[in-house]
């Protein structure tokens, strides 16, 4: 990696977050002093650096959620190899569309990208440090089971208790290339296994019994036919 000039006008705050979403910058004030425990070394800095400023170059845009009926939703989603700027641009507008929905979760796919890449934030936009982002999901252990009513953006109007590990350990690449474990339980082990699902092709009702998903399947007919999703 190249490493990049940090510009003397450029300010950088580190909040307590470790996505690529976490730092902000604000150009023109003085410059802080940039403690050592933050920034392991000068690539991660510029790497950062170069990442946020693309970053506050691009609006956010809001995406449209695509809803069950197309393919996208029932395909598997490819892999992501490099982090490069078109996911950094995907992951920030999936960000945005979440909240905006507002939602727990989203997966690209759900915005007709057939990419592994999943947002999620339990606050909703309320607490930065919430927020993840992550490339190439994958569920590598699980424990426990619990079954809540769950919905989906993709599948309007429908909820259903539907029977999720209660405890889950996921691996996956964060913004910044960084392999990430990270430990869940409860509802956010249920929102991975719900995005995991997504990018497998998978909607919620799938995990139901075939009459159920049959009897939900009529019934988002039927709103389709009544323009009702
Ligand atoms: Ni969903």
């Amino acid at each position: 990696m190249v490493a990049a000039v940090i510009p003397q006008n450029l300010v950088v705050r580190r909040e307590k977050r470790n996505h690529a979403c976490s730092a902000l910058l604000t150009a023109g004030e003085e410059s802080e002093a940039i403690p050592e425990n933050i920034y392991l070394n000068k690539d991660m800095i510029s790497f950062r650096i170069k990442t946020e400023m693309k970053m506050l170059e691009k609006e956010m845009s809001v995406l449209q959620i695509v809803i069950y009926g197309n393919p996208t939703l029932t395909k598997k989603a490819e892999e992501i190899k490099n982090i490069d700027k078109i996911i950094m641009e995907l992951a920030q507008d999936m960000v945005k569309t979440m909240h905006t929905a507002p939602g727990l979760g989203l997966a690209a796919p759900q915005v007709n990208v057939s990419k592994r890449l999943i947002t999620i934030d339990t606050s909703i936009g309320e607490d930065s440090q919430s927020l993840i982002i992550l490339a190439n999901p994958e569920l590598i252990s699980q424990d426990g089971e619990i079954a809540l009513e769950e919905g989906c953006l993709s599948v309007p109007n429908i909820q259903e208790k539907v029977a999720r590990p209660f405890r889950v350990l996921v691996k996956g690449t964060d913004l910044e290339g960084k392999e990430k474990i990270i430990e869940a339980e409860g509802l956010l082990a249920r929102i991975f296994c719900h995005e995991i699902d997504h990018i497998n092709g998978k909607l919620f009702f799938d995990r139901l019994s075939p009459l159920k998903r049959n009897l939900i399947k009529k019934k988002l007919k039927k709103l389709a036919q009544d323009n009702k999703i």
